[in-house]
């Protein structure tokens, strides 16, 4: 299991899955075979895709947690950018299929569709993220603040949940799922944020404890002569 984790086979592999939605969509579409409505089914799947692609990559730190597999690690930043790669797609539907460049128009739409604007915010928080992913970021940026920055997918993940569940007109049972799974990924975060606050404090009275000991039996202990 551990080789094949670390092969460099494997992230070919699948780098290669990741894009088999894209595959499948040039293929149908060069078969004409993307529905009665193209440009919906287009949209459709680039923005579902992007959504799994988050939600995968929020999900790489607590599984390789709980299921001890550190190596899983070596997959989140590709996760990442393929989620970006489909949000570009997504958007660049939006902007050339759905509106043919019309500027004003899109600006309206943002404007006037929460659903428009709030996925606009998820995709504008990844950009930063996108642009930093690299190890010559990390190393600019420091470790800490690398990381902070990076907490901003979360907003991105609640972003694009909210903008799916309000696009859904009916039934919204796959939005749930969504919503689901990006509540227990952030309430799994804010769990161990609170239990490393916990131990830090633990640590923290334990550390002042020991330091006010020798404070205390030098108080107690009977002045010698001569000391003032
Ligand atoms: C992180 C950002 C985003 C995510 C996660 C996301 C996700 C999704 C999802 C899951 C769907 C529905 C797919 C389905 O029904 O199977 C969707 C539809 C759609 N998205 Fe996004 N999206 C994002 C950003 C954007 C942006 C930036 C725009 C345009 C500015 C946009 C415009 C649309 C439109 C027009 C639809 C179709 C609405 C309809 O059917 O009436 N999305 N998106």
């Amino acid at each position: 299991m551990n080789s094949i984790l670390i092969s460099k086979w494997t992230k070919a592999v699948i780098f290669l899955l990741c894009l088999v939605p894209l595959g499948i969509l040039v293929w149908r579409g060069l078969h004409s075979d993307l529905t009665a409505d193209p440009i919906t089914f287009i949209t459709h799947t680039t923005g579902i895709w992007t959504l799994r692609f988050i939600v995968i990559t929020l999900a790489i730190t607590p599984l390789r947690k709980i299921l001890r597999i550190p190596q899983l690690i070596r997959f989140r930043r590709m996760f990442g950018l393929f989620a970006f790669f489909y949000v570009c797609l997504h958007f660049t539907t939006w902007i050339v299929l759905d509106h043919f460049f019309n500027w004003s128009e899109m600006w309206q739409d943002i404007h006037k569709r929460p659903y428009i604007t709030v996925g606009f915010t998820g995709f504008v928080l990844l950009i930063p993220l996108a642009l930093t992913s690299t190890a010559g970021w990390i190393r600019r940026l420091g470790g800490r603040r690398w990381q902070a920055l990076h907490r901003l997918i979360y907003i991105t993940a609640v972003a694009g949940v909210i903008h799916y569940y309000w696009l859904v007109k009916s039934d919204v049972r796959a939005p749930l799922v969504y919503v689901s799974l990006v509540a227990i990924l952030l309430t799994w975060r804010i769990a161990v944020w609170f239990s490393g606050q916990h131990q830090r404090a633990a640590a923290e009275s334990v550390r002042r404890k020991s330091s006010a000991a020798p404070n205390l039996l030098d108080s107690a202990s009977p002045r010698r002569p001569g000391e003032t």
